[in-house]
């Protein structure tokens, strides 16, 4: 298939589990798009949700689905370690691949699969859905142009709570080879990833990480200082041992403070931006015009996010500023577990192509040190 079919978009899921259910609903509300086909191996799960969908196509792999089936978008709704390979698969196949966080396990998988994508002139987008929604465009735009000021220092937060028995039972989680990382890239990355659209290209990272409580390969809590390329000094704490649970991102600028507080999305009621007061222990000032939220609120989520992706895929405009740049939280997350490894700051210099750091942590963070002893 070289192009798009013309009016309806045909569409796979593949990888029918949790989330993949968020894809589907989305896509009901598109009447240009059309689930005609779905593939898990699992058939429980896989009949189960085309069942609900009422979908037709029905395979065990993405092999047997493209071999049966022309589809003009793959959704990757799979495990974090399946994402790489499904992916170059679906693109080699002529189809744009809309792929779940985290996009692969590794910065080099994301430039091997990035460049699949523009061999064969498709697009891969992926789903960072803390992005979107109409409160966040706003400040991202009152952050850029300056409106709100020079941003100073931030707090970046992930306290969310998993447990052992049911949440890290699922075989593929904590685990290098097959998540690529813990917590951090399966739960903080959201916040990362918002942060990182609020603030721009990070500089530096200088980070910690625990294993305090759960059995894990990976680690179960982090900290980390990001020194942005604009100066700005955030905070980071993630962990998955928090039981009342917040995703909490704020930025101080010189002119005031920007902060989200929500779960797993946010409105304009989860935001709130307060001006400076005009001397040391004031009240602070009102607040401009030009800060107000926007009325016409529209929440965050896969629904504003799916939207400008397919609006993108049909126009052949690049993918929106709410789905491109797949690599940057990546690179935050890989920076904290470098320099947590490490033991030392790590820069974006560190994480050049043809670095170490860049090949993740597939075997471990014991291989890593090995691999970069000096
Ligand atoms: N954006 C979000 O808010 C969000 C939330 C949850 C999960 N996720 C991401 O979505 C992805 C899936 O997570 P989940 O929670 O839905 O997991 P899940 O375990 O509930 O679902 C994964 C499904 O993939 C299927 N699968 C396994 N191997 C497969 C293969 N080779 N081909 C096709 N299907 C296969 C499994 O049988 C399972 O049904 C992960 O990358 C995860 O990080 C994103």
């Amino acid at each position: 298939m070289t192009e798009l079919s013309q009016g309806t978009l045909k569409v796979a899921v593949v990888g029918t589990g949790a989330i993949a259910h968020a894809h589907a609903q989305v896509l009901a509300l598109d009447p240009l798009a059309d689930v005609v086909a779905v593939a898990d191996p699992s058939p429980e799960v896989r009949d189960t949700f085309a069942d609900r969908y009422a979908v037709a196509g029905r395979y065990d792999s993405l092999d047997a689905l493209l071999a049966a089936e022309t589809v003009d978008v793959v959704h990757l709704c799979t495990p974090p370690g399946l994402h790489r390979d499904q992916a170059i698969t679906a693109l080699r196949a002529g189809a744009h691949v809309v792929c779940e966080k985290p996009p692969v396990l590794s910065l080099a998988d994301l430039d091997a699969v990035l460049a699949v994508a523009q061999e064969v002139g498709r697009e891969y987008a992926v789903v960072f859905q803390q992005r979107t929604g109409t409160a966040v465009g706003h400040v991202q735009g009152l952050l850029a142009d300056g409106t709100l000021g020079r941003p100073l220092v931030g707090v970046c937060h992930t306290l969310w709570y998993r447990k052992q028995e049911d949440y890290y039972a699922v075989p593929w989680r904590g685990k290098w080879a097959t998540e690529g990382g813990g917590p951090l890239l399966g739960l903080g990355i959201h916040q990362l990833d918002l942060l990182a659209f609020l603030l721009g290209e990070w500089a530096e990272v200088d980070a910690r990480a625990f294993r305090l409580d759960r059995d894990l390969e990976t680690e179960d809590t982090s900290t980390a200082v990001i020194r942005f390329a604009n100066d700005a000094i955030v905070s980071v704490l993630t962990t998955a041992l928090s039981p009342r649970q917040v995703s909490y991102v704020r930025v101080d600028t010189t002119l005031g403070t920007v902060e989200v507080e929500h779960l797993y999305g946010h409105d304009a009621r989860s935001w709130r931006l307060t001006a400076a007061p005009s001397r040391t222990g004031g009240e602070p000032d009102a607040a401009p015009a030009a800060w107000s939220l926007p009325v016409d609120d529209e929440p965050s989520g896969h629904t504003p996010l799916l939207r400008a992706v397919y609006a993108a895929l049909r126009s052949g405009e690049p993918l929106p500023p709410v789905a491109a740049d797949p690599h940057r939280s990546l690179e935050l997350v890989t920076a904290i577990y470098a320099s947590a490894t490490l033991g030392r700051p790590v820069t974006k210099a560190d994480l050049a192509p043809g670095s170490t750091l860049r090949d993740g942590f597939l075997h471990g963070i014991e291989d890593l040190r090995r691999a970069t002893r000096t």
